[in-house]
């Protein structure tokens, strides 16, 4: 089902070459997935049931919740799709809608079905189905949670064409921004009954803290049934303005590396200075929406340049040096 050598550890490192940071997330995530596939293996050999952990990312808009999704898929080689709990609210119909997402997962399959029961559906967007949300939507947040809730907990799904899918293997991992959470949270986490010995405390109580309890969620506005059912629980932190450098500069189709590629196909090497990239991860800082806003300062830094480059055949190499001032332009020698 899952490739024999996909161990967490494994997982984690194949994440690493597309996310930056999000540590913690990380590992949760890999050993839930690892483990989720692990018991379905069980349970067939022993013909048992098993209690299923689908998972809930939490965290500030573009911090890597649905790259890490994405990045997932890639990597575990299962049937993935993708759905927005939004859409799922801006539609009267909403079991036809799921019925439409669980479809999608059967075509990824190739149209198996045994396989697209063993698959992965990531629903974004999720905190906006807070009951009594202010959004305008057709069918109630709640109503949609009411939906979801039959098929994270495994029901028989008639599909186009009249067969049945069975959602009860598949596992569901949901994800959203939860603005606020982090004061109901602050509100919430007094541990008064919990003793921890001197040496752990600090420690534990960080830990604890950091958690997400299941009725912070319930104040955030998912019904409690809703929440039960999501048992893990992975934070994405906010990224500081190393990291957004690091967004841009590390992984594998980073985007200076697309840039750079861009270039070298004009046949003019582009060359970006440590300095400018702090100079724009300290202006994303300030947008505050995460690793939103990088691709569009650095697009709007190299788009003049790229006016310009491909008319200039005697140009070999572009160096920008700072956001605010022109890029120096270095001409090819006659002759070479
Ligand atoms: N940790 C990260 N590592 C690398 N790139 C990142 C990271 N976080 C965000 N990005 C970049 O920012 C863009 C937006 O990230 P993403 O869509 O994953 O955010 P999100 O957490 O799902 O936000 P939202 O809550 O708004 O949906 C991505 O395309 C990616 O390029
Ligand atoms: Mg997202």
């Amino acid at each position: 089902m899952l490739d024999k050598t996909l161990t967490p550890s494994v997982i984690v490192g194949r994440l690493d070459q597309y996310v930056v940071g999000q540590e913690a997330a990380k590992k949760t995530i890999a050993v839930a997935v690892y483990a989720h596939f692990k018991k379905i293996a069980t349970a067939r050999r022993d013909n048992a049931t098993f209690a299923k952990s689908n998972i809930l990312l939490v965290g500030s808009t573009g911090t890597g919740k649905t790259l890490l999704c994405s990045t997932l898929s890639r990597i575990l080689g299962v049937p993935f799709v993708t759905a927005e709990a939004t859409s799922l609210a801006q539609t009267r119909y909403v079991n036809e809608e799921i019925e439409a997402i669980l479809q999608r997962l059967v075509d990824k399959a190739g149209g198996d079905i045994a396989k697209a029961q063993n698959g992965i559906v990531f629903i974004d967007e999720i905190d906006k189905l807070k009951a009594g949300g202010a959004e305008v939507q057709t069918t109630s947040g709640e109503g949609v949670q009411h939906a979801l809730l039959k098929i994270m907990e495994g029901s028989p799904v008639k599909l186009d064409g009249g067969r049945y899918i069975d959602t009860t293997d598949i596992l569901f991992i949901c994800g959203g921004a939860f603005v606020g959470l982090a004061e109901i949270m602050a509100r919430s986490h007094a541990y008064k009954y919990i003793s921890v010995s001197k040496g752990d405390s600090k420690q534990m109580m960080d830990r604890l803290n950091a958690r997400v309890k299941p009725t912070d969620l319930f104040t955030y506005g998912l019904i409690p049934e809703f929440t039960r059912r999501l048992p893990i629980v992975a934070h994405f932190h906010d990224l500081n303005q190393k990291m957004l450098v690091r967004v841009m500069t590390e992984p594998k189709d980073c985007i200076y590396g697309q840039f750079r590629d861009i270039f070298a196909n004009e046949g003019v090497e582009l060359t970006v200075d440590q300095r400018v990239f702090d100079q724009i991860a300290e202006l994303a800082f300030e947008y505050k929406i995460g690793a939103r806003s990088l691709r569009g300062i650095f697009e709007e830094m190299v788009t003049p340049i790229l006016f310009v480059v491909p008319d200039r055949r005697d140009i070999e190499k572009v160096v920008v040096t700072s956001l605010f001032t022109e890029p120096d332009f270095v001409t090819r020698q006659p002759g070479s």
